[in-house]
């Protein structure tokens, strides 16, 4: 039986010129004002999204690869997409908003009174994507980058830390009683006082409590850590894993077990695959993408190089494109798995680049589930049969653009609606709210 499912938006290259190089960049929207999100904000809404996720890194890496990283603007200006949510949820009545947050960016005492004082303003529509990422440590002091697995116990020792200053103030803490003249009770507030491995700070916190629930957590890690992490303390997680249906279920599995080891229910997380779909309007055009992609010309590979480039921090766009890659070239700040999603299991030795980057331009029809290009009907199947293993959402990711919005959305919408699938109606009470409803 066809059931409802969960969709966000994941503005996957975070607040900045997202879109650059792109075809229908040229509309003449301002990348730095309010007007262009605001108004893909309020498609969303009307599509009936629950939330937009802006994806964010502080930093535009290390010096001596930055220019790799801003010349296409694949890694870089990015401003803070905190400083955008407050004109979105001016712009909007249910849409959530989830900006990513890094703990090390932020104190806690600090990061717990402006996301109080947002949530309130939004009427209960907050959500923070909490990331680990130590690349950007040097922005904030001169500590050493932490371990990727002590990132996350700093991110854990982080959240409990807001969580407990967001509920430093006990039942009855909040009067608000005219009659007696009293708007608080301050016998009714914890002090807190943390002193922990990261972080030392005390309550009770400059807010008030919330009626409809603490903002949402969401968080992206996929390594074991980062499971555990979800398990622990996310409402939502995004995933990133093979479609087919052993995969879908097993990565369900990993994260509700580590929920129910931590005390939680499986029904506490909402797990959304990401997904970046090309819908076109017929399977002719569809047939013509994947055929096309499988002959990809020199300007092709070197727009992917450029991207990899930015990615990977190495420069690839120089290299022989009919040579093996020599995997000297990169540093040791490269990360192994970013590498390997690059080569895959080729053999590295006698493969030579253009091979790699041939692959990674190759797209597949979402109708044999090789790939995500497919109409909008196709696409409903797939999104109908996720929902036969008992998957919660999808996330969509693209740019912010209203024509990659309108694009994507178009003919998808009524398609979903139709099945059965995409909500027509928001709960009251916001993102819990509604991430909640089914
Ligand atoms: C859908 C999705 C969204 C992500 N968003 C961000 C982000 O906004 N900022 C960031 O630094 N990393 C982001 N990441 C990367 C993760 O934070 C993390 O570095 C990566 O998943 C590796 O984590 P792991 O080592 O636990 O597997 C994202 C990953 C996914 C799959």
């Amino acid at each position: 039986m066809t059931s409802l499912q969960h969709f966000g938006w994941f503005l996957a290259r975070g607040f900045g010129p997202q879109g650059w190089g792109a075809a229908g960049w040229d509309w003449g929207h301002d990348w730095t004002t309010p007007a262009l999100y605001a108004q893909s904000a309020q498609l969303l809404e009307q599509a009936g999204f629950d939330f937009l996720l802006i994806e964010d890194a502080p930093s535009m890496g290390s010096p001596e690869t930055i220019d790799l990283r801003v010349r296409h603007a694949f890694g870089g200006p990015k401003h803070d997409p905190l400083m955008l949510a407050p004109y979105l949820f001016q712009a909007t009545r249910h849409l959530g908003v989830i900006p990513t947050v890094n703990p090390a960016a932020m104190l806690p005492y600090t990061a717990a009174r402006q996301f109080a004082t947002l949530q309130h303003l939004s009427g209960h529509r907050l959500g923070l994507n909490v990331v680990t990422d130590t690349g950007s440590a040097r922005h904030f002091g001169d500590a050493p980058p932490l371990a990727h697995d002590a990132a996350y116990d700093r991110a854990e020792e982080w959240l409990a830390g807001l969580r407990s200053l967001w509920r430093s103030w006990n039942d009855g803490a909040l009067v608000a009683d005219t009659t007696t003249d009293v708007y608080a009770d301050g016998s009714k507030m914890d002090a807190v006082r943390h002193r922990g491995e990261y972080f030392a700070f005390d309550g009770p916190l400059n807010a008030i409590p919330f009626e409809h629930g603490e903002p949402a957590i969401a968080s992206p890690g996929g390594s074991g850590r980062g499971l555990a992490f979800a398990g622990a303390n996310s409402d939502i997680q995004l995933a990133l894993a093979p479609l087919h249906e052993q995969s879908v279920r097993d990565y369900r599995a990993r994260i509700h077990a580590a929920a129910v080891e931590r005390g939680r229910s499986a029904d506490d997380i909402r797990i959304m695959f990401a997904i970046q779909p090309v819908i076109v309007s017929s399977i002719e055009e569809a047939d013509r993408i994947v055929g096309a992609s499988a002959a990809p010309d020199d300007a092709a590979l070197l727009a992917i190089a450029r991207k990899q480039s930015s990615d990977l921090e190495t420069d690839l766009t120089a290299l022989d494109l009919d040579r093996p890659l020599d995997l000297g070239v990169f540093g040791e700040h490269v990360s192994h798995g970013s590498i390997r999603r690059l080569t895959g299991d080729r053999d590295v030795s006698s493969t030579p680049l253009r091979a790699h980057l041939s692959a990674l331009a190759k797209a597949g029809r979402i109708s044999d589930r090789t790939g995500f290009v497919g109409t909008a009907e196709e696409f409903a199947d797939m999104i109908e049969e996720l929902g036969e293993w008992g998957n919660d959402g999808v996330l969509l990711w693209g740019d912010l653009h209203p024509v990659t919005l309108h694009r994507t959305l178009d003919e998808l919408v009524p398609v979903l609606r139709r099945r059965g699938i995409l909500r027509r109606d928001f709960e009251a009470g916001g993102l819990h709210a509604n991430l909640r409803a089914f």
